[in-house]
C-alpha cells in the first residue's frame, strides 16, 4: 500500500498510509472510532475504491475483490434467509465450486469453528458468537491467502470474545495466512498482531507500527507474559494522549 488515501467528498478520512504485510504476517490496526479501519479494509478488498494512492496485493493492483481475498465483517453479515449451511457455502458457490465440492468442503469448515450440529439453522436461531463463527467458516472455506477481519469480535460479549480469539489462534496456527486484523481493542491487537498499526489524527495516518516480540504459538499464557503488559501500555499511552487532549478541550 503506498500514499493511500481516501475522502468521502469533503471528509478526507486518511492520508499517505503505507504500508507493506508480509505472506503470513498478522497485521493489526487499531484506532479510535471513526478513524477509517473499515473505509481502509474496503479499500484492501477492493469495495471501494481509494482517491490517492495504490494498493497492490500479491503484486497486482486492487480495483474489485479478488480471488484469495475473504473478509469478514464487525456485524457477521450473514444472509438472514440462508442457513449456517449455505451461508459458509455462499462464498464457495460465488466461486464456482462444483456441488460435490460444496458437500465435501461445507461441513469440514463447520467442525473447524464448533458449529457442528447447527448446519440447519438460521441466523436469528443461534447467538452472536455463533454468528460470527459461521461468519468465518464462510470466509475460511475458499481458502483465502488474505483475511481481512473487521472487529470480528466487536459485537459479541466479553467472555465470547475470548474464547473465539483463542480459537482464531488456533485455526491460524494449523493454517496461518495473511491477516490484517482490525480491532479498537489494545489486548486483542497484541495478541493477534506481529506487529500493530496504531492510527489517528485526522485525516488519520499512521501514528506508529509497533513490533509485537512475543512467541507464537500465542495463547492464555501470552496475556500473562510481561511484556504483553508492557507492549499494552505503550499502545494505550500513544491512544489515550488523544483521547485526553479531547477531554481537555470539551471541558474548556
Ligand atoms: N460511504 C461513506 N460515505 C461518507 N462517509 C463515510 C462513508 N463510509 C464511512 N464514512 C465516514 O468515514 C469515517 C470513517 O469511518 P469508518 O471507516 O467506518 O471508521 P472506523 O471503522 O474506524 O470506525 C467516518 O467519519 C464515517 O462517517
Ligand atoms: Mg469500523
Amino acid at each position: 500500500m503506498s500514499g493511500a488515501g481516501k475522502r468521502f467528498g469533503v471528509l478526507e478520512v486518511f492520508r499517505d498510509i503505507n504500508l507493506e504485510v508480509g505472506s503470513r504476517e498478522v497485521l493489526a490496526i487499531i484506532g479510535p472510532s471513526g478513524c477509517g479501519k473499515t473505509t481502509l479494509l474496503r479499500c484492501i478488498d477492493g469495495l471501494i475504491p481509494l482517491t490517492e494512492g495504490h494498493i497492490q496485493i500479491e503484486g497486482e493492483l486492487i480495483a474489485a475483490p479478488r480471488e484469495g481475498v475473504a473478509m469478514v465483517f464487525q456485524h457477521f453479515g450473514l444472509l438472514p434467509w440462508k442457513t449456517v449451511f449455505h451461508n459458509v457455502a455462499y462464498g464457495l458457490k460465488l466461486a464456482g465450486a462444483s456441488r460435490a465440492e460444496v458437500e465435501e468442503t461445507v461441513p469440514r469448515f463447520i467442525n473447524l469453528v464448533g458449529l457442528s450440529g447447527f448446519e440447519h439453522y438460521y441466523p436469528y436461531q443461534i447467538s452472536g458468537g455463533m454468528q460470527q463463527r459461521c461468519g468465518l467458516a464462510r470466509a475460511l472455506a475458499v481458502g483465502p491467502r488474505v483475511l481481512l477481519m473487521d472487529e470480528p469480535f466487536g459485537a459479541v460479549d466479553a467472555q465470547t470474545r475470548e474464547i473465539l480469539q483463542f480459537e482464531l489462534l488456533r485455526i491460524w496456527e494449523a493454517r496461518p495466512t495473511t491477516m490484517v486484523f482490525v480491532t479498537h481493542a489494545i489486548d486483542e491487537a497484541i495478541l493477534m498482531g506481529d506487529r500493530v498499526m496504531v492510527l489517528k489524527g485526522r485525516p488519520s495516518g499512521v501514528h506508529e507500527i509497533v513490533t509485537v516480540d512475543l512467541p507464537r504459538p500465542r495463547s492464555r499464557a501470552t496475556l500473562a507474559h510481561p511484556r504483553f503488559a508492557e507492549l499494552r501500555e505503550h499502545v494505550w499511552g500513544t491512544l489515550m494522549d488523544d483521547a485526553r487532549r479531547a477531554e481537555f478541550e470539551v471541558n474548556r
